[in-house]
């Protein structure tokens, strides 16, 4: 996608230096500062997970990738390979992709004798970014299906819902719930952004804002107990979000706040105007492991400081944080909840959109 008009993706790897490494995004400095950081070893592709300064599910499953082939200019036996493999996977528990791009990694690592473990991991890497950069754009297409559908009907603006980013930042490129988004604005039909701000993070209103206004999207950043007010007022067409992680029954885990949004959703058909739920989500994200994502899924709990402390621009111009909470306030951050298949009205993948309870036809190219 573009940044002041250049073409970028979230990660890539430079083979430049004599030493190869990766670039990312540094999310941590957006909307701020645009800054590309170099990732030279293992050890630093985990604190750049677990910082988030690469978020977003498929986005942590390529970071996991390229951090495996990182590993290996270390060493490429296979029990050094399982070591690095489980401390990736530990960096972020909730994302599904995370694992399995670490899995895909050693399917393909370990059926190789030890000298060719090295080019073959930047290779496999590579080819997950490219993988994920397709599924977006195919999840683009058949979402972009549902809105031409529903400008048909409406003959006005589309006035859409999306909580925390799962814009072209949280992925390789392109994005899961704002790729349909983008193709429909590509496509000429008129659509209008609700951003929810995402706390306690601020994944909307500091990422999702800053790569909608790029893009040239229309949008409005609301707070996040905005959304069933608008919703009840007929001011909401759809919300589309991504996802973490989708069990093979259709239940969505997401950024926290999410099942909140879908309950409002589903609710306001009591005032005359339901609100259709979807998630947008790569095959990857689906775990056919598990059925029962409230029971199931490991909720990620984050550290009290992403409560406590807000950072901004101060009115100088200076980027700072600051403390919002008083002095050894109790806190409780869990980052993600689970909505339940019953409130989903549709999961948008490469494949197609699918209700929940008919995801089991898709067709199970990704593991
Ligand atoms: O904690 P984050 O910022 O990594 O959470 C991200 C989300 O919840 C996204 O909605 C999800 O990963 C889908 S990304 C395409």
């Amino acid at each position: 996608m573009l940044v002041d008009n250049q073409h970028y993706r979230t990660i890539w790897p430079d083979t430049s230096g004599g030493v190869p490494s990766v670039k990312i995004i540094d999310q941590t400095r957006l909307p701020h500062e645009f800054k590309v950081e170099t990732i030279t070893s293992l050890e630093q592709m985990v604190v750049a997970i677990k910082t988030m300064q690469v978020r977003g599910a498929p986005l942590i499953g390529a970071a996991a990738a390229y951090g495996m082939a990182l590993a290996l200019l270390n060493a490429a036996d296979d029990a050094y390979l399982h070591i690095s493999a489980e401390r990736l996977i530990a960096s972020r528990p909730t994302a599904v992709n995370l694992r399995w791009a670490v899995e895909r990694m050693l399917l393909r690592l370990l059926a190789l004798p030890e000298q060719a473990r090295r080019q073959a991991a930047w290779d496999e890497a590579a080819l997950i970014c490219e993988d994920d950069v397709l599924l977006n754009q195919a999840i683009g297409t058949h979402g972009l299906q549902l809105i031409e559908r529903m400008q048909a009907e409406k003959c006005r603006t589309l006035n859409i819902l999306t909580h925390c980013n799962a814009g072209w930042l949280a992925t390789v490129d392109v994005g899961t719930a704002l790729a349909p988004v983008y193709a429909a604005h590509d496509a000429g039909i008129d659509v209008h952004i609700w951003v929810d701000e995402t706390r306690p993070r601020n994944q909307g209103a500091s990422l999702t804002a800053w790569e909608l206004a790029q893009h040239g999207v229309p949008y409005t950043v609301i707070s996040d107990n905005a959304g069933g007010h608008l919703m009840q007022q007929g001011q909401v067409d759809m919300v589309v979000v991504g996802a973490d992680r989708v069990t093979s029954a259709g239940d969505v885990c997401n950024k926290i706040g999410t099942y909140l949004k879908a309950l409002a959703a589903f609710d306001s058909a009591a005032f005359g105007h339901w609100v259709p739920f979807y998630a947008a989500v790569p095959s990857p994200t689906i775990d056919w492991n598990v059925s029962d994502g409230v029971k199931a899924i490991e909720i990620e709990e984050r550290h009290a400081d992403e409560m406590a402390w807000m950072s901004g621009r101060l009115a100088s111009g200076e980027v700072a944080r600051v403390n919002i909470l008083p002095q050894g306030a109790n806190v409780a951050n869990p980052a993600f909840d689970v909505t339940p298949a019953r409130l989903v009205t549709g999961i948008i993948t490469e494949q197609g959109v699918f209700a929940p309870d008919q995801l089991h036809m898709m067709q199970r190219t990704h593991f």
